[in-house]
């Protein structure tokens, strides 16, 4: 409709004039849809349904700060020694940046979880919902051994003991090597 209209207004205009302002117009747009994506992707969703359409989407995979490859785990994601790989938004980025002894809300950590064949399995997601860590309970814990299936995640909720307990032991609760590797 938009370009019907444009080019009805445009009508008396030279077919050059016409066509150069469409390649102006038309990367600045392309642009800014780009910039609204990404900003869009660093809000990664505390709710368990709204997580998982997100994680399908690989919308984090835009992250700045993300390990190059695949590594070994040093957790039981999803086991032992099979290989995973982070993303960290900007917001947990910055703040391991600047030494920050807890993390805004907002920050927030995706690791993909691989097979041993090397086929992504599932993901193991922290959301830091409130200012406060709280013991955990300020960090929203997801994790889910599928990439088809949402019905059984094995952690979906604020202050999960199994998780927020080995993870005390990391930088207000993050275990990964910084700078990423
Ligand atoms: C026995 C220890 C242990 C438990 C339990 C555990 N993790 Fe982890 N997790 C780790 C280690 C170690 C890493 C660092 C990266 C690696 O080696 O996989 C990690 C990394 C992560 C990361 C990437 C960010 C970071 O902290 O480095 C997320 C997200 C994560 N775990 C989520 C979870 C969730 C959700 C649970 C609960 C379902 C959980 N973890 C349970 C040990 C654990």
């Amino acid at each position: 409709m938009k370009n019907a209209a444009f080019l009805t207004v445009a009508g008396g205009l030279s077919a050059a004039a016409v066509a150069f302002a469409f390649l102006a117009a038309g990367p600045t747009r392309a642009q800014s849809a780009d910039q609204a994506a990404s900003s869009a992707a660093q809000d990664i969703p505390a709710d368990s349904a709204k997580l998982f359409a997100y994680l399908q989407s690989g919308a984090y995979r835009s992250f700045t700060a993300q390990e190059t490859k695949q590594h070994p785990s040093a957790g039981p994601h999803t086991k032992v020694g099979l290989d995973v790989q982070v993303f960290l938004n900007d917001a947990l980025d910055r703040s391991l940046a600047s030494g920050a002894e807890q993390h805004p809300k907002g920050s927030a950590v995706v690791k993909e979880m691989y097979s041993a064949k090397g086929d992504l399995r599932g993901w193991a997601v922290a959301v830091k919902t409130a200012a406060d860590s709280a013991d955990g309970q300020g960090w929203y814990w997801y994790e889910v051994k599928s990439t088809t299936d949402n019905r059984r995640p094995v952690a979906a909720a604020n202050g999960v003991g199994l998780c927020a307990g080995c993870h005390a032991a990391g930088r207000d609760f993050v275990l990964s090597n910084y700078p990423l590797e």
